[in-house]
């Protein structure tokens, strides 16, 4: 599903799409998406988290994920690069308890997206909602 949506919006080969899972858990998108061949990085805020997903990606044969411990609030800091995709999935924003910090981390997302990029974000039991970065954001 997540790859039938951003082909959809990119028309390019998966290889060379780099994407940021900025909430990746153990890795089920991560893996998923690193196994069709995404350029794919992957982060979150517990270190403990990011072991665990080190390790499911070498045992599912993606062992070219990068991964990152950091919060989606300090995405511009830790990340030294940009992304066409950034995805956060399985209810990771509504960790966030206050306006100021959703508005944190949706600023955080944007300003590593490059221009035209494409942020994927599911909610609980929702669906999945796109947002595509332009200038007047
Ligand atoms: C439901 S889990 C996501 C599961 C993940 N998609 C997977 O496949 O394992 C929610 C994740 O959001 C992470 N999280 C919560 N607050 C965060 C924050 N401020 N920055 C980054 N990740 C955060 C949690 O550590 C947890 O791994």
């Amino acid at each position: 599903m997540i790859d039938t949506l951003i082909q959809d919006k990119k028309k390019m080969p998966l290889n060379s799409i780099k994407l940021l899972d900025c909430s990746c858990g153990i890795g089920t998108q991560t893996i998923g998406l690193a196994k069709l061949g995404y350029n794919v990085t992957a982060s979150v805020l517990s270190r403990q988290a990011i072991r665990r997903a080190k390790r499911e990606a070498n045992k599912f044969g993606v062992p070219n994920v990068k991964f990152k411990v950091a919060d989606f609030r300090e995405l511009e800091r830790k990340m030294k690069e940009k992304f066409d995709v950034v995805i956060s999935f399985d209810n990771s924003l509504p960790h966030l308890l206050t306006e100021e910090d959703l508005e944190l981390a949706c600023r955080n997302i944007r300003n590593v997206l490059n221009e035209g990029g494409l942020f994927l974000k599911k909610l609980k039991r929702g669906r999945v909602i796109g947002h595509s970065h332009s200038k007047n954001d």
